[in-house]
């Protein structure tokens, strides 16, 4: 039997992640131990690998087959646009993309104004602000603490994930407009899904009960 091989998003969602497998009982022991410095955790019963690599790294290890199955938020997965199949909405991790700034700004938004806007995902604002507002936007591209881009005056609003809104109210910021909700999901190599079709079938709809189970 090959291996099969999960990409996981490092940090809250892996956690989450790993949970949640635990419950359709697959376990990972050795990734437990947090003091190791190994890079790729496996489990010889299951005949199954883990590893875990930055949120938009996921979906390329997916696309290339370095991993069979990858969990990442869903903002990830319309950012970096790969050719997976998403088959599974975890339902953790839920926040909301959304268009942030001061309250000032929000005229800017009514007026189709040319305006400055911070990302770290400029391919979401690009889709939001030209094919869905029509409005001609300048797209500067960040890579974190995005909120202090109206701050300094870099932009005028920000494209960001707001989860608690308290980066936001901390920094004097507010939502401006939604752009989408966001959650943890599943995604599958094309090929793996149709060489192991059976073997992440199994995984799949042990997961779905799993997740209804919690629900209730
Ligand atoms: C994310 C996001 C916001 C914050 C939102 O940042 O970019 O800054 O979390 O969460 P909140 O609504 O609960 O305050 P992250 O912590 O991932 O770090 P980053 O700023 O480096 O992207």
């Amino acid at each position: 039997m090959e291996y099969l091989t999960f990409a996981l998003a490092k940090g809250r969602l892996a956690a989450k992640t790993l949970e949640l497998l635990e419950q359709i009982g697959i376990t990972c022991e050795e990734m437990k131990d947090k003091s190791s410095r190994k890079l790729i955790f496996v489990n010889e019963e299951l005949k199954l690998k883990f590893f875990l690599s930055k949120g938009p790294d996921v979906p390329t290890y997916v696309e290339y087959g370095g991993a069979d199955i990858g969990v990442v938020g869903s903002d990830t997965i319309l950012e970096e646009n790969r050719r997976v199949y998403e088959v599974l909405d975890l339902g953790f991790g839920k926040c909301r993309m959304c268009v942030c700034g001061p309250a000032s700004a929000k005229e800017l938004l009514q007026h189709h104004e040319m305006i400055r806007v911070a990302s770290k995902y400029p391919k979401i604002a690009k889709d939001y602000f030209y094919n869905q507002k029509h409005q001609t936007v300048d797209i500067i591209k960040l890579n974190g603490s995005v909120e202090l881009g109206p701050i300094v005056g870099l932009s005028d609003v920000i494209v960001d994930i707001v989860e608690t809104g308290s980066t936001l109210k901390e920094n004097g910021l507010e939502v401006l407009e939604e752009i989408c909700p966001l959650s943890a999901r599943m995604i599958v190599n094309q090929v793996s899904m149709k060489m192991e079709a059976e073997r992440i079938k199994k995984i799949l709809q042990a997961l779905k009960e799993a997740l209804k189970k919690c629900e209730l």
